[in-house]
């Protein structure tokens, strides 16, 4: 590809000073992105994803190194500036949904919207086009406790969608389903990634990576293998980490 890369990081450290000790949470990451990709960054507890999250999904910024994410460096920003790429440029979606409880769906999607200075009417209409979409429109006058857990992802795979961000960041997204629900939230995932959105997933277990198309894993803050999701597959069957335990509650 020779388009610049949404995400560049070069030499990406991260260390935590405990009392005397130092923790390199994340060692020397170079990696790059491109635009439309769907990359799993895999690894085991401790490893460092969401230190690595953290730094992509500018929530924190590295001890050394580079980070230009579309163009900016980010690397050396602080609050506002931080705040302002974030809200931009990036879709979270997290394990436990992070749902506004007393907010119906609609409004919950249409949050984001209004700190990014929509007007009423439109963020109305572009929260109930992006909950038809993950498949939920007929529910928008719900609130998030009325809602199986599957569908509660899908409201925030919804509110990540709405200001049609650059990345979408997904931390563990099938960490609290069950198996049958986490397909159908890995298949709109891959739906979203096939319509041009740029998809990070983050997860410590390997069958899910499997979904992606490339495969990004790290071990103690370093990355140890990067490349497309057949050749990590062979990797697997060839030994080591095959059988990490699935957490999934
Ligand atoms: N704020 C912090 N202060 C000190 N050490 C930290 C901090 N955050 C993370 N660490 C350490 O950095 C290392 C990487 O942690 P990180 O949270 O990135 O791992 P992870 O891969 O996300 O693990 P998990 O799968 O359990 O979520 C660990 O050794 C952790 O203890
Ligand atoms: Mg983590």
């Amino acid at each position: 590809m020779d388009a610049a890369p949404l995400i560049e990081m070069i030499d990406i450290q991260k260390v935590y000073e405990m009392g005397d000790t130092q923790v390199r949470a994340n060692d020397g990451i170079t990696l790059k992105i491109h635009q439309g990709e769907f990359v799993a960054i895999v690894g085991k507890s401790g490893s460092g994803k969401s230190t690595l999250m953290n730094i992509i999904g500018a929530l924190d910024t590295p001890t050394s190194g580079k980070y230009i994410l579309n163009g900016q460096d980010v690397s050396k920003m602080k609050g506002d500036y931080l705040a302002e790429i974030r809200n931009k440029m990036i879709g979270f979606v997290f394990q436990q949904y992070n749902l506004l409880p007393k907010q119906n769906l609609l409004e919950n999607v249409s949050l984001p919207l209004l700190y990014a200075g929509m007007s009423e009417g439109k963020r109305k209409k572009r929260a109930l086009e992006v909950l038809e979409k993950v498949g939920i429109g007929d529910k928008w006058r719900n609130q998030p406790n009325q809602l199986s857990g599957g569908q509660q992802q899908r409201v925030s795979i919804a509110r990540a969608l709405a200001g049609r961000p650059s990345l979408i960041l997904a931390d563990e997204p099938t960490g609290a389903l069950d198996s049958r629900t986490s397909r159908e939230v890995l298949d709109l995932l891959k739906e979203l990634n096939r319509e041009g959105n740029t998809i990070i997933l983050i997860t410590h277990d390997n069958s899910i990576a499997a979904e992606a198309k490339r495969v990004v894993r790290i071990m103690d803050g370093k990355i140890t293998f990067d490349g497309k999701v057949e050749n990590y597959k062979a990797t697997i069957k060839e030994g080591e980490e095959e059988h990490e335990p699935d957490t999934g509650i």
